[in-house]
């Protein structure tokens, strides 16, 4: 369907409140639902998946240093999928249709509360993963103030999932030095950034082609036609002429976004060729900076990366901005003139109004200091990111991402050449700090997530596939690059770009009075969601000290 943009207005999740109290701590209630959506004025109702019924899911608004416990119910969610279901999935054969279980993304978080891809359940409770821990999970809610978000992970099945609508935002709030000044209330505003295609009918589409004899099978990505923020399909906004401050997050399956902010001319419906203003950084994944950065490049977000930009609006009363996308399907790395295949600039707009307001809020200089554990007021040593460094390494991990095929004959991508199932081999010893190199030799660029830990990005450097398929030697073809302005402080997703090794330090543990020392199982894998579901996901154990 042919839809008009910009004509519904933005929406923000509903804020959700604790059942009660349990054991002591806020308890909630959260309950997947299968139930109608309004996409656009002009669609019909879509059938969607999501927590409470809503899509996106409720956010998680919560205070550093306060625990909270969560039921994750799935019972009412049917027992058969809306998306087409790839029954060839080792994840999947001889289970269920419908499986569940949540991570909260980027939490440093015990094993057994993670969401581990196996810890699923179906809707009748009669079927579980391997590591099945139940329903409840408890979150410490320990690590420095940021925003994470909270996805189904079942194995090899949460692309349909996550499709489905079964993802949110997971605020955690915390006294940072030089928060408080940043717009907030009315002007700190969520954007969850998502692609979808629909039918004629509202239904929300999901490839499920036949493919090496398999049908319905997996696909390789799924890109959608339509952009969605907040669960509104190219929706406007209207906004006073000052700053406001965003907490984006990339929630789409497969989709890299590069945006700016572009002048548009409503009438028109034409680019003005005028730049709009630009994004300051003040967090990224895991956290505060600790200083605010002006981009100055296009604001990059791979899957499950998200952050918070003050955007000032100030100069442009009356004005129209386009908030604008030029990332490839599939993203490679940043050429928007390279292979396109479902294109989608236009992600929502900014009707700035024409009027004079006042606006008190400000970006600090620095953020800082952030209290450590255990010690809410020291200002000592407080700086929100202590520098990690490679020196500080007691291994080195040189990891692939290739592609080969599977037995059908389907392109397969892995993680080091291995599958799922392979015997674990990224074994981090708790308290210690590795450096992970990973080197792509695919043609695509993706999204690497750890589970448990925020890492810090070292940088990027180019290399020679053709001479690393011969050889297995890394001829590099240019000199190491430091992280871009953006990757500055803690994050637990980054873009490995192909013909690059791209390396991360991450300390398994607590640090410098953040974070904690958890031993356990968890995963790692990459966060185009076909392709952790079709083996670009493993374990990752983190052993205690013997
Ligand atoms: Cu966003 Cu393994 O997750
Ligand atoms: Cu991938």
């Amino acid at each position: 369907p042919d839809l008009e943009k910009f004509v519904a207005d933005l929406t923000v999740p509903d804020t959700i409140e604790p059942a009660g109290t349990k054991d002591g701590r806020d308890h909630y209630e959260v309950s997947m639902q299968e139930a109608k959506h309004s996409f656009h004025p002009d669609l019909p109702d879509t059938t969607i998946w999501g927590y409470n019924g809503q899509f996106p899911g409720p956010t998680f608004d919560v205070q550093r240093g306060q625990p909270i416990s969560v039921h994750w119910s799935n019972d009412e969610l049917p027992s058969e999928h809306i998306f087409p279901v790839d029954t060839s999935l080792p994840a999947q054969q001889g289970e269920p249709e419908v499986r569940n279980v949540v991570h909260v993304h980027g939490s440093n978080v015990d094993s057994i509360d993670d969401g581990h891809p196996e810890a699923w359940y179906s809707p009748s409770g009669d079927d579980t993963g391997a590591y099945y821990a139940g329903d409840t999970y408890q979150y410490e809610n320990h690590q420095p103030a940021t925003t994470l978000w909270y996805h189904d992970h079942a194995l090899g099945a949460n692309r349909l999932n996550v499709h489905a609508g079964l993802a949110g935002m997971y605020v955690i709030r915390g006294d940072v030095g030089g928060t408080e000044k940043l717009p907030s209330g009315d002007y700190e505003v969520p954007l969850v950034l998502q692609d979808r295609t629909f039918n004629a009918d509202g239904s929300a589409y999901y490839p499920g082609p036949t493919l090496g004899g398999i049908e319905p099978s997996i696909v390789e990505m799924f890109f959608g036609d339509v952009s969605t923020v907040n669960g509104t399909a190219w929706p406007r906004m209207e906004v006073e002429p000052r700053k406001y401050r965003f907490r984006v997050l990339n929630a789409a399956n497969a989709r890299f976004y590069q945006l700016a902010l572009k002048g548009y001319d409503e009438e028109t419906g034409e680019l003005t060729g005028e730049d709009g203003p630009d994004f300051v950084q003040v967090a990224n994944d895991g956290g505060y900076l600790n200083e605010p950065v002006t981009l100055d490049e296009r604001l990059l977000l791979g899957p499950a990366q998200r952050g918070q930009w003050v955007v000032d609006f100030s100069d442009y009363a009356g004005e129209s901005l386009l908030l604008h996308n030029d990332a490839s399907t599939p993203y490679r790395g940043g050429n928007p003139a390279r292979e396109n295949q479902v294109p989608l600039s236009d992600v929502m707009r900014f009707d700035v109004q024409d009027t004079e307001v006042e606006d008190e809020s400000s970006v600090p200089n620095r953020f800082g200091p952030l209290p450590r554990l255990g010690d809410a007021t020291s200002e000592t040593g407080s700086k929100p990111v202590p520098e990690l460094t490679e020196d500080d390494a007691v291994q080195e991990r040189v990891l692939t991402l290739n592609e080969t095929t599977d037995d059908a004959g389907r392109v397969l991508l892995l993680l080091d050449g291995l599958r799922y199932d392979d015997e674990t081999t990224e074994r981090p010893t708790v308290g210690t700090t590795e450096v992970w190199h990973l080197v792509n030799v695919t043609d695509a660029a993706h999204p690497i997530h750890l589970h448990l830990v925020q890492f810090q990005v070292l940088g990027r450097q180019g290399f020679d596939i053709g001479q690393f398929n011969n050889s297995g030697m890394i001829q590099p073809t240019s000199h190491v690059r430091g992280p871009r302005d953006q990757e500055q402080g803690w994050s637990d997703t980054v873009t490995a770009a192909p013909g690059e090794v791209t390396s991360v330090v991450a300390h398994f543990g607590e640090y410098d009075g953040l974070f904690r020392d958890i031993t356990g199982l968890y995963v790692w894998h990459c966060h185009m969601l076909e392709h952790s579901n079709h083996e670009m996901i493993r374990p990752m154990e983190v052993d205690p000290e013997n």
